[in-house]
């Protein structure tokens, strides 16, 4: 199993870079930040505080969440009900950076993902602590990163284009807001591998960061172009 590992902050581009990464080496997707936003949303139908650890610990034991590829798509399955839209509203994001502070439900997610990961050939897999925590021995690390002004910009395009009109100023709140979190927690806080490359793409297009990683991966894999 190959495992190209992608951490980076929200909105920096990490799932389009991991679909298209995927795509071109015919690796599965594994997105951890999906898996983290289905448990919020079993947690919110279900009433559960998102302080309660022990609570959400158990629902992560419980719940199924699945991430099904389709196509060029990965559809998220909770408990066999199609979420992968549900899942992205700003209620969502808010409630999934919350229930991920708690080391059980981690544990519990970080074992899953192995998991999944360990049936495939080769595994794309993003999120804040792919390379620091669930696959350390990722053949190829990348922290890609952007500044908070480019990212909230872009979340604000991500946004339009599903309908749900957000203003500016209050997605950099919250992605400031999110970046504190997501950082400053005691388990497994966003930071760079100390052995990841890290790229910076302000002002890059999409195709500018696929092209850069993919050359990259192919350098490490030994992949010819
Ligand atoms: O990447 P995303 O926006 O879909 O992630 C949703 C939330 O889940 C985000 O606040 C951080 C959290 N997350 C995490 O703690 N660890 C991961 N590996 C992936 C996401």
């Amino acid at each position: 199993m190959t495992v190209i590992a992608i951490d980076g902050p929200a909105g920096s581009g990490k799932s389009t870079l991991a679909r298209g990464l995927a795509r071109a080496l015919g690796f599965l997707l594994l997105d951890t930040g999906a898996m983290y936003r289905a448990l919020a949303l079993a947690a919110q139908r279900a009433g559960i505080d998102p302080n309660d650890a022990d609570a959400l610990t158990q629902l992560a034991q419980q719940a199924a969440i699945q991430l099904v590829a389709q196509g060029d798509a990965t559809r998220v399955l909770l408990n066999g009900e199609d979420v992968s839209e549900a899942i992205r509203t700003p209620e969502i994001s808010e409630l999934a950076s919350r229930v991920s502070v708690h080391s059980g439900v981690r544990r519990v997610m970080v074992q899953q993902q192995r998991a999944i990961a360990a049936q495939a050939y080769g595994v794309v897999a993003e999120g804040r602590d792919t390379t620091t925590v669930v696959f350390p021995e990722a053949a190829v690390k990348i922290y890609l990163n952007a500044s908070p002004q480019e990212r909230a910009r872009r979340r604000q395009q991500q946004l339009q284009q599903q309908g749900i009109d957000a203003p500016y100023e209050v997605i950099l709140q919250q992605i400031l807001e999110r970046d504190a979190r997501d950082a400053a927690r005691a388990e497994s806080p966003l930071r760079p591998a100390p052995d990841a490359i890290i790229l910076q793409n302000d002002g890059w297009s999409k195709e500018q960061t696929l092209e850069h990683a993919l050359q990259l991966c192919r350098e490490r894999l030994g992949v010819p172009e």
